[in-house]
């Protein structure tokens, strides 16, 4: 099995992904000591609950909830069950909202946009919500505050707003979005929340801009998502998901189940995980403190964007993200006629690099893109080697430059020499 797994790619190299590939040998041995203990066990395994708790205690306090706010949360798989646990409960808040009043219940929408991780679209089929998806323009590849104004109505059971979206890394303007629900609250009395999406950037805006504000300083914010196995510098998987107030949470969808010894409230989609990587995120916490993380995400935002510049000043790309608030650079080609974006991320692959190319959503599915996402393993000098070896491989793509160990048959002897 060992030498089997040797053909897949080096997940050290693997820059398409946001997941963590290395922790530090002591965080190892806390996972590796802990692997056995399934999390749902309150009662068997009660330290490793309160450890959660303070967790939830940290995310609460650094994304800012109010002081007389009574915040809660939970511990997920990922993102993507925090995701989909959040819109629920929205989608029963605001059942239970039009049911008081006498109202239809049966065409419930959200908005997000088509800047959102698959996990949305999930959602919408999976709890049957009418999905009323923003396209991307040539312009904007980010929603807007009058492209949610468009679409909003008194179903709207939430919408969804991206800090540092999948496909370009850039941020939804949530502040502006927050403005227009709170005027909608006193015009026609809708109290419509946001969530906001911070799978990976709920742990890098706090530390490298702290006065942004995109958290629970913003009223409508009622739900917060980030991922440990993103830049909470864990491996996966593990997720979080914070509510401003316990009364977001509607009472009808938490169970209580007393089979494991004591009467365990759950609100989750699966039941049993393994404590591991919920303590792997504390041992972080304790280790770096917030000081720490601060230094680490300072590092990284500083090789994205040596390597953003280093890729802008080549003249071959334009630039759609160049890392100034979040560390993902993405580039489409200045001259994709001689060869395409997709021929050169599967060039780097002959090195090692995993980078991704893609095409972004309907409606700019013509623009076609390469993104790095930098992680804290990304030095700069990996930035260097990283952008020699792209400038070569457009060399080779260009057919400016002849590869060195590409077989060429002899004329001669009919066999191949390099
Ligand atoms: C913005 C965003 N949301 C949600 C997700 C899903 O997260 P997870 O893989 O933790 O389920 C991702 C994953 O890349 C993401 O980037």
């Amino acid at each position: 099995m060992h030498d089997e797994l040797c053909l897949d790619g080096n997940p050290t190299l693997n820059l398409s992904s946001f997941v963590t590939t290395w922790m530090e040998p002591e965080a190892d041995r806390i996972i590796q000591e802990n692997i056995g203990k399934n999390l749902i066990d309150h009662f068997q395994y009660p330290q490793t609950q309160v450890i959660q708790d303070r967790i939830i205690n940290m995310l609460g306090r650094l994304y800012n909830a109010p002081d007389d706010a009574d915040f809660t949360g939970t511990g997920c798989v990922g993102s993507s069950e925090a995701i989909m646990l959040a819109l629920l409960a929205h989608k029963w808040t605001w059942k239970n909202s039009l049911e008081a009043e006498k109202k239809a219940v049966d065409k419930p929408n959200i908005i997000f946009g088509a800047d959102a991780h698959v996990c949305w679209n999930k959602f919408a089929k999976y709890f049957d919500v009418e999905p009323r998806i923003i396209p991307m323009e040539s312009d904007r590849f980010t929603i807007s505050r009058d492209t949610v104004e468009e679409l909003i109505d008194e179903n709207t059971i939430c919408v969804g707003t991206i800090l540092g979206t999948t496909f370009t890394g850039e941020i939804d303007p949530i502040q502006e979005i927050n403005e227009l629900l709170v005027s909608i609250k006193e015009t026609k009395g809708w109290d419509i929340p946001i969530h906001v999406d911070a799978a990976s950037g709920g742990f890098v805006i706090p530390f490298v801009s702290p006065d942004f504000k995109w958290d629970f300083r913003l009223s409508s914010v009622k739900s917060i998502n980030v991922s440990s196995h993103k830049y909470g510098l864990v491996y996966p998987s593990m997720g979080w998901l914070i509510f401003r107030e316990k009364s977001d949470v509607p009472e009808d969808l938490i169970f209580y189940v007393n089979y494991l010894g004591d009467e365990t409230p759950t609100y989750s989609l699966n039941f049993s995980s393994s404590s591991s990587l919920m303590l792997a995120q504390y041992y972080n916490f304790l280790r770096f403190g917030k000081e720490g993380y601060k230094q680490i995400m300072t590092g990284i935002m500083e090789n994205a964007r040596y390597l953003a510049k280093l890729l802008e000043n080549s003249g071959k790309f334009d630039m759609l993200n160049s890392a100034e608030f979040f560390p993902v650079v993405t580039v489409k080609l200045k001259q994709p006629e001689k060869y395409t974006i997709f021929e050169l991320s599967h060039k780097l692959r002959e090195r090692g690099w995993i980078l991704p190319a893609y095409t972004l959503p309907k409606n700019t599915e013509y623009i076609a893109l390469m993104r790095v996402v930098v992680k804290e393993n990304f030095s700069q000098e990996m930035a260097d080697v990283l952008f020699d070896d792209i400038m070569k491989a457009c060399e080779v793509l260009e057919g400016n430059k002849k590869e060195k160990h590409k077989p060429e048959r002899s004329t001669d002897e009919g066999h191949f020499v390099t």
